[in-house]
């Protein structure tokens, strides 16, 4: 389970993009092997804080002994992050700094021979991220429609042969593995498809329904967003164009005063901008880094700023001089820390 090792993705550019500071609090909501955790924790270095969470358990013993060093300063946790808010209110872990997403899979979940996420490996064609989910892709191949797979495999996969697909696939059933099921789609659109394995398209729509994956990052990218203190990032690297229309159109919807249809000519929206774009343009993996690490090279980094209001940026005023008057160091470090050493300061006996 040790090698090889997962080479984070755009790490430079993921401490930047969250702006890790010495005493701030991050969650890493796919924790994987801790690359970027690792980073992270060094940054924040003194008194920072990790809260780490991946779904797969493997996931978290390799980070688990990653991490030993700075186990005193994280919190690692073994769940889905669709359940990232119940996961930060249990533990108290909020507000905060930033939160990572960097999304799909490790290189140890793809080039595992158990895990069936991979068409270069033999393997039974499960593709969960943890053993607790029900449905495996097997199950899905196995009993689905012709009707439903060739959907699934258009919609996940944009694969424009989802119905020969579907139809050859229906044809071949059961089918238990995965070099079975390359094998299957071959025979339909050939063993080459320009840069591509022809199989790609048709197993990331399989692992995309399995885990849910859009519907979990819809749903996550809110409860992150009112997790953040003011001015906490939120940092989400995507590797395909299915998630990153869901963070771009997520973080453009919510840096928008208002969100109306243009032609409604007088806003009735009444929505407020919550998050400030950090990056005008999507930033990419440079072509070293892309050599140096070819995973890297489909990873779009998106990031944004919660916002603060007039009458926030008043309140923390306020905060500050009550910190000062007290004689807590503010150090310049963002609001929440204040807010939590105030809270320390007066709720000492
Ligand atoms: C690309 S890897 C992260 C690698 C990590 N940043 C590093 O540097 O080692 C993605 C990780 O996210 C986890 N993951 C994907 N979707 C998840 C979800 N919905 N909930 C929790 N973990 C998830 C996967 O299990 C995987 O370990």
């Amino acid at each position: 389970m040790s090698a090889p090792t997962h080479i984070p993705v755009l790490l430079q550019e993921t401490i930047e993009a969250l702006d890790v500071q010495p005493g701030g609090r991050y969650i890493d909501c796919t924790l994987g092997d801790g690359g970027h955790a690792v980073a992270i924790l060094d940054h924040s270095s003194p008194g920072g804080q990790l809260l780490g969470i991946d779904a797969d358990p493997d996931a978290i013993k390799i980070s688990e002994a990653r991490l030993q060093a700075y186990s005193s300063s994280t919190l690692i946790i073994n769940e889905n992050f669709v359940n990232l808010q119940a996961i930060c209110i249990k533990y108290d872990f909020f507000p905060v700094h930033g939160i990572l997403f960097d999304l799909g899979l490790s290189s140890h979940q793809l080039n595992s021979d158990s895990r069936g996420f991979s068409f270069q490996h033999e393997a039974p064609l499960d593709m969960r991220l943890s053993p607790s989910q029900e449905v495996s892709a097997a199950e899905i191949i196995n009993t689905s429609s012709e009707t439903k797979l060739a959907h699934l495999i258009k919609t996940y996969g944009e694969e424009s042969y989802s119905h020969k697909i579907a139809h050859r696939i229906v044809q071949e059933r059961p089918i238990r593995t995965t070099l079975q099921l390359a094998r299957t789609i071959e025979q339909v659109i050939g063993s080459r498809r320009g840069k591509i394995h022809p199989a790609t398209r048709t197993f990331q729509a399989l692992r995309i329904a399995v885990n849910q994956e859009l519907e979990h990052l819809e749903a996550v990218l809110r409860q992150a967003m009112n997790l953040l203190g003011f001015e906490g990032r939120l940092v989400v690297i995507s590797y395909h164009s299915l998630e990153d229309r869901i963070v771009k159109q997520f973080m453009q919807q919510e840096s928008k005063d208002c969100i109306c249809p243009p032609s409604i000519p007088i806003c009735t929206c009444g929505h407020t901008a919550y998050l400030k774009l950090i990056n005008k343009k999507v930033i990419t993996p440079s072509s070293a880094e892309v050599q140096l690490n070819p995973r890297s090279r489909s990873a779009k980094l998106r990031a944004a700023e919660r916002l603060t209001t007039q009458a926030q940026d008043d309140q923390y005023k306020t905060i500050e001089k009550l910190c000062f008057s007290v004689g807590i160091k503010t150090g310049g470090w963002r609001k929440p820390a204040l807010l939590k050493k105030l809270r320390q300061t007066f709720s000492a006996p």
